[in-house]
């Protein structure tokens, strides 16, 4: 179990600085890139080129209109310059992942992969015995159990599935996509996790996970969502017109900022207070790390959509940011909705309406992340604990004996 007092951090330093591009490397010699009328062929040789040929066969391909990535190879183009590189509509070949432009996007890749955990590694007896005891939690805190298992696990799966059918075609750079990928699997083990728990507590598997279209206030959470992921899903929609480009901006609000920056925030709340009560404390550690990995996927959505205002300015015009600004109000008062049905009383030391202070103060922080003036002036953080655990500092890291034990454990040995 997790040490919880082991936290010391303040949520103010959380990684929100606005997204820089890295300053671009000093151009390195390049090898001369084959002349403009020569290709080279397959056995190798250079051969001159029919320039006719190669103009026919460049537009066949636009035609193609394949996703950026899966471009038939251009043999003998020009090598990648850091100043190819952008977050959207970009023409550079994307499966060369360096040089890097985006340093902050590789730098996240490596901190996800150096807090890998796996669902099972956490004890879950303690939890198993208190929920089959008769008197070992209250209703009302077994109505919390249930209600998160039952919002988590499907919510992550419509994150994971909006990554990989919606997300990932259109942002055009490979340390992000890179990144995407970590996040995919992110998304995947903690689908994991609340399977795990699911599992161990030995509950109705059909309602945990039929929640999200039979409990009202689970279901407006994910309805809002999926409203989101629709139209970036459709196979005919891409990137390219102002209009588009905002509706992959207002995908990435919806769900970097509402769905893991809000929609988790009283659910975790309610869990990790459980956990400081020294009750379900297996769940609670699991959310634990969870909470962690969605820190990092809300900062690196949040580097993205500012990274995409930067070389996209015109995109985020005054009546954009009312309309995001709504985005991130109406995400709020479905999850202070959702705080009102979970905790019809006092709980845990909560209750509903410290629970709207907290989600105003998370609502702030999100609109201010990107930029936008804060709804709430003057909500105050009711939970700083929350902050502390959010916010483990890399020296911190739990996981650094684990860590070796998966590089030892996964080696493969000649012998
Ligand atoms: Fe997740
Ligand atoms: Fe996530």
């Amino acid at each position: 179990m997790l040490n919880w007092d082991e936290f010391h951090e303040d949520e103010a330093t959380v990684a929100e600085q606005p997204a820089k591009a890295a300053p671009a490397p000093a151009a390195k010699p390049q090898p001369a890139a084959a002349p403009s009328d020569e290709v080279k062929e397959s056995n190798g040789s250079y051969q001159v080129a029919d320039s006719d040929r190669l103009a026919r066969a460049r537009k066949s391909l636009e035609e193609l209109d394949v996703a950026a990535g899966l471009e038939e190879l251009e043999m003998g183009a020009a090598r990648i310059e850091v100043s190819d590189k952008q977050m959207i509509n970009a023409r550079a070949d994307l499966n060369q992942l360096v040089p890097f432009k985006y340093e902050w996007a590789w730098q996240k890749y490596l901190d996800g992969s150096a807090n890998h955990w796996m669902p099972q590694e956490v004890n879950m007896n303690a939890d198993i015995a208190l929920w089959k005891s008769q008197d070992g939690l209250t209703e009302d805190e077994r109505r919390i159990v249930e209600r998160s298992l039952g919002y988590f696990s499907t919510a992550d799966s419509l994150v994971a599935n909006n990554l990989v059918l919606a997300v990932y075609r259109l942002i055009t750079n490979p340390e992000c996509r890179q990144y995407l990928l970590r996040q995919a699997f992110e998304e995947a083990i903690h689908t994991h996790a609340y399977q795990y728990c699911v599992e161990s507590l030995g509950m109705d598997e059909g309602e945990v996970f039929n929640m999200y279209r039979e409990v009202p206030s689970v279901a407006a959470k994910s309805a809002w969502s999926l409203k989101h992921t629709q139209s970036l899903a459709r196979s005919d929609f891409n990137t390219g017109t102002p209009e588009d480009d905002q509706e992959l901006l207002r995908n990435l609000v919806a769900f970097y900022c509402v769905t893991e920056g809000i929609f988790f925030y009283c659910g975790f709340s309610q869990i990790l207070s459980m956990g400081r009560r020294n009750k379900m404390t297996g769940v609670a550690e699991q959310f634990q790390y969870i909470l962690r990995d969605e820190s990092m996927h809300l900062n690196f959505g949040v580097d993205m959509i500012n990274q995409i205002k930067i070389e996209n300015p015109h995109l985020w015009t005054p009546e954009f940011q009312d309309e995001v600004t709504q985005m991130i109000l109406e995400g709020t008062e479905l999850e202070i909705a959702y705080a009102r049905d979970t905790m019809p009383r006092g709980v845990l030391g909560m209750n509903a309406a410290i629970m709207e202070e907290y989600l105003h103060f998370i609502c702030n922080r999100r609109l201010a992340q990107i930029g936008l003036k804060e709804q709430f002036p003057g909500a105050q953080n009711p939970f700083p604990w929350m902050s502390e655990i959010i916010d483990l500092r890399k020296e911190k890291n739990f996981f650094e004996t684990r860590v070796t034990e998966y590089q030892v454990g996964g080696a493969l040995s000649w012998d």
